[in-house]
């Protein structure tokens, strides 16, 4: 069994979560496009783990792969190794691989993206860590990869072949050029290299394996929809593809082995980061989502946007992902919102559109046209089942099902494991 799962909106959907719930039913769990951009919080019990790289599902018994599509900070991945072996959680070789052909994020990637940023007269608001630059790289064939990483003279050979390119760039955006080739940092990429060898596996060849074994393989996305470097909402989209499509790509695993597509979506929206959002709020309501749902950036500590559902935005997510079915996250946060409001289609320039605009610049100007559903006061954060919702809360559920057309598999009510049920 082959499922993939992406985040249906701008990211920060939830997707750890789900993943960790149904991590126990795959053998493998694969993290296929970006890096430490993503951030996703697990929760067992009273133990809290936060997360940007290692895919969720280190918990159970799955062996966790990070796929050559991904780029790696390999001290990032590191400190998240050290933060679970703390915890008690051994990330064996047996538990954990790294594609041989991943991209490694290098100091100088993660300066051109801070100076770069700094240089935008309208800003991205990307995470600093390097991502695009990476990506930039791998697409340039001058990337460093994990294979590079595990011998001294391989990274040296390397980097004195780039270093020319790398420190003009640097120059050229007034940042320090001598990061590219300080022996203090490359001696600790080299430790990282060696520290990491034992994970280094080819992924590729462990998903269709395990296929053909019977084995049952979960492909887990990162960050949403909207921020695909392709179909997003250019250019405020991070520099990956974040659509189902991208697993089979990304893993190297043919599109006739995809099962299922399981989308993660938020029973309301948000966006970190700057760019369009037609229901975005701005008003008491837009407070209390942003507050009740603790919407502050895993990676970056930043605050969410928030906003009301977006249909036109999740029909294009079904469109783009083929999603057979979907996990609603967060109903709770809804509590005490009365009306809730769902926005149904888009007015621009006097025309009425149930679909989002291809360019940025008029999605920014669309207008949203809103239905109003009635709320409901109750705490939902223990409740077990649909039918132990309220009923305005099921009402909600089963209105947003219709819209989208897609059957509501999971629903959240928080963060902990027992608070997320099936419909
Ligand atoms: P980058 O991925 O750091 O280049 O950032 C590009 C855009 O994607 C910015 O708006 C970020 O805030 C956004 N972004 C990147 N990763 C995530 C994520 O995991 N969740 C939500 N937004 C993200």
């Amino acid at each position: 069994m082959f499922t993939i799962i992406t985040g249906s909106q701008f990211g920060d959907e939830g997707k750890g979560k789900i993943v960790d719930l149904m991590s126990g039913d795959y053998d493998l769990v694969v993290r296929f496009q970006g890096g430490n951009n993503a951030g996703h919080t697990v929760k067992v019990g009273e133990d809290v783990y936060k997360l940007h790289l290692i895919p969720s599902g280190f918990l159970l018994d799955s062996r966790v792969l990070i796929g050559p599509g991904t780029v790696v900070d390999p001290e990032v991945l590191a400190e998240e190794m050290d933060m679970l072996a703390e915890g008690g959680i051994e990330l064996s070789p047996e538990k954990m691989g790294v594609d041989a052909k991943t991209s490694i994020i290098m100091p100088y990637h993660i300066e051109l993206d801070v100076m770069r940023e700094a240089k935008r007269t309208e800003k991205i608001g990307t995470t600093g860590r390097g991502i695009g630059f990476a990506y930039i790289d791998k697409v340039a064939r001058d990337e460093i990869r994990m294979a590079d990483l595990t011998s001294k003279d391989k990274l040296l050979q390397r980097l004195s072949e780039l270093a020319p390119s790398k420190e003009a760039a640097i120059r050229e955006l007034d940042g320090n050029p001598g990061i590219v080739m300080d022996e203090q940092l490359i001696d600790k990429y080299v430790k990282l290299g060696e520290r990491l060898a034992p994970y280094i596996t080819d992924v590729s060849y462990e998903v269709n394996k395990a296929l053909d074994d019977g084995k049952s393989v979960l492909a887990e996305g990162a960050q949403g929809t909207h921020l695909d470097v392709i179909h997003g909402t250019q250019k405020f989209v991070t520099s990956s593809c974040t659509i189902a499509g991208s697993a089979c790509a990304n893993i190297g695993v043919g599109p006739t082995k995809v099962d299922s597509v399981l989308g993660i979506v938020k029973a309301y929206i948000t966006r970190v980061g700057e760019g369009p959002m037609p229901t975005e709020l701005f008003d008491d309501a837009g407070k209390q989502i942003q507050t009740v749902g603790g919407e502050v950036g895993t990676t970056t500590g930043r605050s969410r946007r928030c906003g009301w559902f977006d249909l036109p935005l999740l029909k294009k997510a079904i469109y783009l992902n083929g999603y057979t079915s979907i996990a609603l996250t967060k109903l709770d946060v809804l509590s005490n919102l009365d009306p809730i409001k769902v926005c149904v289609s888009y007015e621009l320039g006097g025309e009425v559109l149930d679909y989002p605009p291809e360019d940025a610049a008029d999605l920014a100007a669309c207008k949203p046209v809103y239905e109003d559903l009635p709320g409901w006061e109750n705490d939902l954060t223990a409740v077990k089942s649909f039918d132990d919702l309220p009923q305005a809360a099921k009402d909600y559920v089963l209105y947003l099902e219709d819209k989208m057309g897609v059957p509501v598999d999971y629903i959240s009510v928080g963060p902990a494991r027992e608070q997320t049920f099936r419909k």
